[in-house]
């Protein structure tokens, strides 16, 4: 039996700390964790979907390597983000009397990688855990760089801290589960690492990228690892990985949330782009490609929402702040900046879309 090739990429932020990619590894999980963390109480934390196809095997693997496993499973969904779920997971740890020597695991995507990633963060003033992408959006996004938070009813990610995983797992094999739409929203982002750092990754988007899912996400997570690791804690650069959400969250927030975090990027980055030529911001040409790629990976690219209402949802969002809001803007297809823009000129800039 040939063994299957595992790309190790080591991050350096205020832990150090790998992310491991490859097929099958959920079934070595125990043995990949106690390389890095002596035998102990394990808490899986995973949503009800995921825990019913991967629980049980990354149960077994921790369990076979001398864990000793207890779990909390939610139920799946974004609602499920929130500080009430966040004092479930603390109380349950309290009462199995785990240490500062105990791990959390964060078995699934995005949601549950945020909401475990910080009740580690919290409890006890922070335990090590490990992160299990299970989504191609968690794997090239969320699980790598430490951010993590619950939603509040006044916004996302409201209530949160920067937190390290100590390692992340990635098993590609599990995206073999995902419905089309959901691997298109992990897409959109990966397709973003393209247009804000990565030419040549973006080109590969043009053609068939069935088969490269492995090479793909490592080239993602390499490019994520380099921003965070120049500016871990969000103060400059990381601003990039930005890029398509102000119109994004707007999008998704208007829709009440049933235009899915990747789709409303992908019109986030379509149309931001498109404003940005018209206003002769960025090369010629680019939105077009965006516009290509993107629809090419079965992404939308259009809003049928106005101007007004667009500029209006993203500056109730968080990020708006002073006079300004900051726009990341594509300069060419593998180069992005910040461009900070007086808000009252917000409506009239995306008018442009
Ligand atoms: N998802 C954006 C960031 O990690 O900064």
């Amino acid at each position: 039996m040939t063994e299957n090739k595992v790309t190790r990429i080591n991050v350096r932020a205020s832990r150090q700390y790998d992310i491991l990619i490859g097929r099958g590894l959920l079934g070595s999980a125990g043995k990949l964790i106690s390389e890095i963390h002596a035998p102990c109480k394990a808490l899986i934390v995973s949503d009800d979907t995921v825990f019913g196809l991967y629980g049980k095997t990354v149960q077994t693997s921790l369990e076979n390597s001398g864990f000793s496993c207890e779990c909390f499973v939610f139920p799946h969904g974004e609602a499920s983000k929130n500080p009430q779920n966040l004092i479930q997971i603390v109380s349950l740890a309290a009462k199995l009397h785990m240490t500062r020597s105990d791990i959390f695991v964060a078995l699934g995507g995005g949601v549950t990688g945020d909401l475990c990633g910080f009740a580690a963060a919290t409890y006890m003033r922070g335990v090590e855990f490990i992160g299990i992408p299970t989504t191609v959006l968690a794997a090239v996004d969320s699980s790598v760089g430490g951010k993590t938070a619950v939603d509040l009813p006044e916004g996302k990610n409201l209530m949160g801290a920067f937190h390290q995983p100590s390692r992340v797992i990635c098993d590609t094999e599990c995206f073999k589960t995902l419905d089309s739409h959901t691997f298109a929203d992990g897409l959109a982002e990966a397709a973003k690492y393209g247009v804000i750092r990565s030419e040549s990754l973006f080109r590969r988007f043009s053609g068939d990228i069935s088969g490269e899912t492995d090479n793909i996400i490592a080239e993602c997570v390499t490019i994520k690892k380099d921003i965070v690791e120049a500016d871990e804690f969000d103060h400059g650069e990381r601003a990039l990985l930005n890029f398509g959400h102000t119109v994004g969250h707007a999008v998704e927030k208007l829709s009440e949330f049933k235009i899915t975090h990747g789709h409303a990027v992908a019109i986030g980055m379509a149309v931001i782009a498109k404003c940005a030529e018209a206003y002769g911001l960025c090369e010629n040409g680019t939105a077009k490609r965006i516009v290509e790629v993107l629809t090419k990976l079965g992404l939308p690219t259009e809003t049928e929402l106005s101007a007004r209402e667009i500029a209006s949802a993203a500056l109730n969002d968080k990020k708006a702040s002073g006079k300004t809001l900051s726009l990341v803007l594509p300069e060419k297809i593998g180069q992005a900046y910040v461009h900070d823009i007086p808000l009252n000129e917000l409506e009239s800039f995306l008018s442009a879309k």
